[in-house]
C-alpha cells in the first residue's frame, strides 16, 4: 500500500530570505549589503533588477503572515538581514533591526507558527566584503559576533536556527562562477571561501547554542542529483566528481568526515588549491564538525554529467525532458534518491526539507485566478518522494515550500516566479495561487490524500 498520510508532528512550512522580499534597503539604519552593490552594478541582474523595494514586506509583513495562517502553516522559515542589524558588519549594532526582527518573531508566536530564522541567506554587508569577504577568515569571525548579537536578542523566542544557507552558492556561485553577489571569479577564492563559510556555520552554532537554551541548530545544504549521462566509467567518475564539488565538499566537512580526498586531490591537480588546505587551521574541522540538531536540504533538481577532457572533470549535459520556467529538469527521483542516500551514509538525526519548489509564469486570468496547475504536479511529486523516503526509514521531520511570495531571484530579477503567492510588483498586490489552496489542503490533512 502506498502511504498517502505524514508522520504526526511533521512540520508544514513555507520559506523566503530577506533580500528577496524585503525591500526597504535604506529604511532605519540598514548598512548596503553585496546584493545591494552587486544588483545596482550595470548586467548583474535581468533587466536592471535590484532588491529596493522587492515585496515591500518591511512594510507589508503583517499581511504576508496573515497569508501563512490562511495557508495554515505551522512553521515560517525566514532569513534575517545582517547589515539591518549590523550595518558595517560588525561592532555598532542596530536596535531597530533588531526590533523589526523581534516583532515579527512575537507576532509569528502569537499566531501558533514556529520561527525558523535563517542567520545568512547572501546579503553580507558590503564593509566585509571590501575588508576580504568570505575568502578572509575575519568574515567567520564576524559572523559568529553577529550570530552572538542576534541570539542574544531572539534566543529566548527562536528555537530553531538555520546558520548558513547554501554555502555552495556562498562560497563557488559567487566567487568561483561569479554569478552572484560580489561576482568574482576565482578558484583559490572561492575554496578558502568555502572553508570561512563552514566555519562560520561552527562557530555560530556555539554563539547560538550559549544564548538559547534547547534551541535546534543547523545548516541549510544545496543539493544537486548529480547523474551520469552513461554508464561508461569515465561518465561515472564525472558525476562522482560533480557531486563532489557540488555536494560532498559542503556536506562531508559538517559530518565529521573532513574535505573529501579525492576532490583535493583534484583541485591541487588543477592549481586551484596552490597553497594547498593552508586555510584549514588546527581546530577548524571540529568546529565545523560540532554535531547539529538536523540537516537543512534545498533540493529543486538534477545535473546530469558526462566526462570531460582531463580526468575526473565534467561536463554538463542537456537532455530535452520537463523543465520549470528556470530551465531546471523537474526530477522528484532525485530528491527520494538523495534522501535514501543522506539516511543510509551519513548519520543524520533529523532532516527538513528547507527548501523545495518551482518557478512557473502562470499570472492572473481575466477573474483574477491563477491556475498554476503545473506547480500542483511538482509539488505533489516531490512530497510524493518525500514520503516514500519516509518510508524508506528517512528522518525527515519537515517540509518548506519555496517560496511563500514571488520574489526577487536574485541574478533573474522578477522574471522567475516561485511564490505560492503571486505578486503584482506595480501595486504589491497578493493573489494565493491555485497550489496555495491545495497546499493547504495537504497540510489540513497531513498528507496528499488519496
Ligand atoms: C535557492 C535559494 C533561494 C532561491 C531558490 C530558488 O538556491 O536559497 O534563495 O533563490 O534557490
Amino acid at each position: 500500500m502506498t502511504r498517502t498520510t505524514f508522520p504526526a508532528g511533521f512540520v508544514w512550512g513555507a520559506a523566503t530570505s530577506a533580500y528577496q522580499i524585503e525591500g526597504a534597503a535604506r529604511a532605519d539604519g540598514r548598512g548596503e549589503s553585496i546584493w545591494d552593490r552587486f544588483s545596482h552594478t550595470p548586467g548583474k541582474t535581468q533587466g536592471g533588477a535590484s532588491g529596493d523595494i522587492a515585496c515591500d514586506h518591511y512594510r507589508r509583513w503583517r499581511d504576508d503572515f496573515a497569508l501563512l495562517a490562511n495557508l495554515g502553516a505551522g512553521a515560517y522559515r525566514f532569513s534575517i538581514a545582517w547589515p539591518r542589524i549590523l550595518p558595517s558588519g560588525r561592532g555598532q549594532v542596530n536596535q531597530a533591526g533588531l526590533d523589526f526582527y523581534r516583532r515579527q518573531v512575537d507576532d509569528l508566536l502569537r499566531r501558533g507558527i514556529t520561527p525558523y530564522v535563517t542567520l545568512y541567506h547572501w546579503d553580507l554587508p558590503v564593509a566585509l566584503e571590501d575588508a576580504g569577504g568570505w575568502p578572509a577568515r575575519a568574515t567567520a569571525e564576524a559572523f559568529a559576533a553577529y550570530a552572538d548579537v542576534v541570539a542574544q536578542a531572539l534566543g529566548d523566542r527562536v528555537k530553531h536556527w538555520i546558520t548558513i544557507n547554501e554555502p555552495w552558492c556562498v562560497s563557488m556561485l559567487s566567487y568561483q562562477v561569479g554569478a552572484h553577489a560580489p561576482g568574482r571569479q576565482d578558484w583559490p577564492a572561492a575554496l578558502a571561501a568555502s572553508h570561512h563559510t563552514l566555519l562560520a556555520h561552527g562557530m555560530a552554532e556555539a554563539e547560538i547554542r550559549r544564548s538559547s537554551p534547547g534551541a535546534q541548530v543547523g545548516i541549510a545544504l544545496n543539493f544537486t542529483a548529480s547523474v551520469p549521462a552513461s554508464d561508461s566509467q569515465a561518465d561515472h567518475e564525472a558525476a562522482r566528481a560533480f557531486d563532489g564539488y557540488f555536494n560532498r565538499w559542503f556536506l562531508d566537512p559538517v559530518c565529521g568526515r573532513g574535505y573529501p580526498s579525492d576532490m583535493v586531490a583534484g583541485y591541487m591537480e588543477a592549481g586551484h588549491l596552490p597553497d594547498g588546505l593552508s586555510f584549514v587551521r588546527p581546530g577548524d574541522m571540529d568546529i565545523i564538525a560540532a554535531p547539529t540538531d538536523f540537516l537543512g536540504v534545498n533540493y529543486y533538481t538534477r545535473e546530469v554529467v558526462a566526462a570531460a577532457a582531463r580526468p575526473g572533470a565534467w561536463q554538463p549535459v542537456y537532455l530535452d525532458t520537463p523543465r520549470t520556467a528556470m530551465g531546471w529538469e523537474i526530477y522528484p527521483e532525485g530528491l527520494f534518491q538523495l534522501l535514501r542516500r543522506l539516511h543510509r551514509a551519513y548519520d543524520l538525526p533529523k532532516i527538513y526539507l528547507t527548501e523545495n519548489g518551482v518557478s512557473y509564469l502562470d499570472a492572473p486570468g481575466e477573474d483574477g485566478r491563477v491556475r498554476d496547475g503545473r506547480r500542483i504536479d511538482y509539488l505533489r511529486e516531490h512530497l510524493d518522494a518525500c514520503l516514500r523516503a519516509i518510508a524508506a526509514g528517512v528522518p525527515l521531520a519537515g517540509y518548506f515550500q519555496w517560496s511563500l511570495l514571488d520574489n526577487f531571484e536574485w541574478g533573474h530579477g522578477y522574471a522567475q516566479r516561485f511564490g505560492a503567492v503571486y505578486v503584482d510588483y506595480a501595486t504589491q498586490r497578493r493573489t494565493p495561487k491555485d497550489s496555495f489552496f491545495w497546499y493547504r489542503d495537504v497540510i489540513a490533512r497531513n498528507g496528499l490524500g488519496g
